[in-house]
């Protein structure tokens, strides 16, 4: 029987073989442990969008799900984009389709869209400006009408609600996870680290961001922990971001919200799987030219922007 490589042993032929090939290896800060520590670069989306439309590499595998890859087709289509398993996708992506938003958007007066990058390279195409959970509330005020639609997100899009004097009508879309996570929760992660902050992610419901000492993207959390004085933090976000955020602040003490938080698609990838991708270039994403240079223009506004 052929004996199977040991993890080290698979770390090591994956970084050898990116380099053969000239491939960068992105990972979302949600990603399991072991992926984050193959990656050349961890984050949240806004700094994986930046990043991967600024490589100088041949070839991107995008450790995350399926938008993000897609992400990285649209910035960059002269390169090979990589999903090392093509079942991860993302549930709030999924409740957005761009027929329905175009109807949406026309029923409203035409009025601008606004469109969380967690969204197929489709949904983008039919919007005018991206954002992420780093850059929502700077997206919003860049645009010039006073009234837009936002989507997929409603807990994003009430949360820019409350920090801008536009009128934001909501998609119904929601992270099945942020949008789980009840102030009964909270209330028992405080009781329980009586001396912790309480971060949150602004997909979680309006309920929740009212208990927050701060609202923060995955790697705002982590800046907000390390330029805080405090040691002990709850995260109101997915169970991942406990991995780099420890690593970053090793003296500090991070607790889950709930360990209800937990994306089963962020972890839908392995090291075997990109292994066998980096080999084989199997899971490779390109968005199509006509959809790719549509969305193209959202994406890189947003990006413009910063
Ligand atoms: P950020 O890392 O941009 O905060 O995104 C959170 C998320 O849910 C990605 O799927
Ligand atoms: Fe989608 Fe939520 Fe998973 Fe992020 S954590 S990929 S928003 S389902």
């Amino acid at each position: 029987m052929k004996e199977q490589p040991t993890i080290n042993q698979l770390k090591t032929k994956i970084k050898q073989l990116a380099k053969e090939k000239n491939a960068i290896i992105l990972a979302h800060n949600y990603q399991p442990a072991e992926i984050q520590e193959i990656a050349d670069i961890c984050g949240d989306s806004l700094e994986l969008s930046i990043r991967a439309s600024k490589t100088q590499a041949e070839i991107i595998l995008c450790c995350g799900v399926h938008f993000m890859a897609e992400t990285a087709s649209i910035l960059s289509p002269d390169k090979t984009i990589l999903l090392p398993n093509p079942d991860a996708g993302c549930p709030m992506a999924d409740m957005v389709d761009p027929v329905a938003l175009v109807a949406k958007k026309q029923a409203l007066g035409n009025i601008p869209v606004v469109t969380y990058v967690n969204s197929s390279a489709a949904v983008k195409a039919v919007s005018d400006i991206c954002c992420t959970s780093a850059n929502v509330i700077k997206v919003t005020n860049s645009i010039k009408a006073d009234e837009i639609l936002m989507t997929p997100d409603k807990n994003l899009a009430q949360y820019a609600a409350a920090n801008t004097d536009k009128k934001i009508h909501l998609w119904e879309g929601y992270c099945p996870f942020h949008n789980n996570l009840t102030p009964g929760d909270v209330a028992m992660a405080k009781k329980a680290h009586p001396e912790a902050l309480f971060l949150a992610h602004p997909e979680c419901p309006p309920q929740i961001l009212e208990l927050a000492d701060s609202i923060q993207s995955t790697s705002g959390m982590i800046r907000f922990a390390g330029e805080s004085d405090k040691n002990e933090f709850i995260l109101g976000t997915e169970i991942g971001l406990i991995y780099p955020i420890s690593k970053a602040h090793p003296d500090k003490k991070f607790y889950p919200a709930s360990d209800k938080m937990y994306c089963i698609d962020m972890k839908k990838i392995t090291l075997e799987h990109v292994l066998s991708s980096l080999e084989n270039l199997t899971g490779e994403v390109k968005v199509p030219e006509d959809i790719r240079l549509a969305a193209l223009g959202s994406v890189q506004k947003m990006i413009d922007i910063k």
